[in-house]
């Protein structure tokens, strides 16, 4: 994965080495075994800031396919010009996550990847995003998330539940950055790993 454009605000790099860590520990953690070529869809992605550092989580295995997908033009269009995939396809559509099985020509994900999803925002699109995301994923597929509050990753892990999915690693992260803008939240505080 080539980043071509630096990350546009301050404080972003030191979070997304932090996050690579924890994604190495909870994949560790989940015994988690990633092989070949993967197809990875990045659901609600913004910016998708992680794209590199997901990527190298994932080996020895390597992205062949990258999809990325939110509701915000505007950071669709920096996504698109940061990351690169040669040798492989990577898109950045804007769009609604609940609809992507509407998109035809996808293939089936081996991995969806959701950073601090807003579960609590709008429960019953969340409810909608994750019925999509489970319906896109291969048997057997993974599905990783990191939420920035205690209580709104509690809620997101419990539809995950009611879905019947397994629940493979659920941690903290120990050197998250606390953010003033609310109590109790900070940069992907928590994270889990799912299995379909
Ligand atoms: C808390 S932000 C996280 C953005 C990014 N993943 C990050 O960690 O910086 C939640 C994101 O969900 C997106 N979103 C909310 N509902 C969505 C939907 N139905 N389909 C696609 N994206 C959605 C928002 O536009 C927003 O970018």
């Amino acid at each position: 994965m080539i980043q071509k454009l630096p990350f546009s605000y301050e404080g972003i790099d030191g979070d997304i080495r932090r996050l690579g860590g924890l994604l190495r520990e909870v994949f560790t953690l989940a015994e988690t075994c990633f092989s070949g070529k993967m197809a990875v869809l990045n659901i609600a992605c913004g910016r998708a800031d992680e794209t590199g550092v997901l990527a190298a989580s994932l080996e020895p295995a390597r992205i062949g396919f990258y999809l990325g997908m939110d509701l915000r033009a505007d950071a669709i269009t920096e996504a698109a010009r940061r990351w690169e995939l040669p040798g492989g396809e990577i898109d950045f559509r804007e769009g609604n996550a609940a609809m992507i099985g509407r998109i035809e020509g996808l293939p089936e994900f081996d991995l969806v990847f959701i950073r601090h999803q807003n579960y609590w925002h709008e429960p019953m699109v969340w409810e909608g995003i994750l019925d999509e995301a489970l319906a896109t994923l291969k048997d057997g597929g993974h599905l990783v998330c990191t939420s920035y509050f205690d209580l709104e990753h509690e809620l997101f892990v419990a539809s995950m539940r009611t879905r019947g999915a397994e629940i493979l690693a659920n941690m903290r992260h120990a050197f998250s950055r606390d953010l003033p803008d609310a109590e109790g939240k900070s940069v992907d505080r928590w994270v889990a790993v799912f299995k379909k």
